[in-house]
């Protein structure tokens, strides 16, 4: 029993560094899309709840959990692993992203986990079904993204 469950672990191990060893392998082109991809998968949740936040779509519990659990996973190290050092401007591909990312990266990560601890709240509240308090509280998801904008990618 104890050896299957190293072996499980080890297998975990060697999973979660496959992945690792994936995201920095791949060229910068395929990185940029794929962070330009999951920041879409932002937007999309974003969309979902900023009508129910503000009254003009009636609260629906379940897609409330679901664009907060993408929001909440999209953030933090999902998120930064996808500005790996030289996939800014320097790349020559087409990006947003700005050089401050990499020069300010300590910055750049706690705007990462920001977007992931404003999610992981309002999921908290969404969960309890607490309507009242998702609405409260849904401003400090917008300053999440803003905080990590204003600062990290180019004027569009
Ligand atoms: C930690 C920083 C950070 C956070 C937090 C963040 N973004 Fe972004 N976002 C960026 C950067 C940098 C780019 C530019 C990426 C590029 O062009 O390579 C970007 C680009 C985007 C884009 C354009 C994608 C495209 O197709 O070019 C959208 C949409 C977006 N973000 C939405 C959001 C939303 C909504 C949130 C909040 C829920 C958010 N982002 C949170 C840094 C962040």
């Amino acid at each position: 029993m104890k050896k299957l469950s190293l072996l499980a672990l080890a297998l975990a191990a060697t999973t979660v560094l496959t992945e690792v060893e994936m995201a920095f392998a791949q060229s910068p082109g395929a990185t940029i899309e794929q962070r330009k991809a999951v920041m879409k998968g932002n937007g999309g949740a974003m969309k979902a709840l900023g009508p129910m936040a503000n009254g003009s779509q009636p609260w629906n519990q379940a897609t409330a959990i679901q664009a907060l659990d993408t929001l909440a996973k999209n953030g933090g190290e999902t998120m930064t692993k996808l500005f790996p050092q030289g996939s800014g401007p320097t790349s020559g591909e087409k990006t947003a992203a700005l050089p401050a990312i990499w020069e300010k990266w300590a910055d750049f990560q706690a705007a990462a986990k920001g977007q992931a601890d404003a999610a992981t709240t309002l999921l908290a509240l969404a969960r309890a079904n607490d309507e009242a308090g998702f609405k409260s509280g849904f401003a400090a998801m917008g300053r999440a993204c803003g905080t990590c904008h204003e600062p990290f990618r180019a004027k569009q």
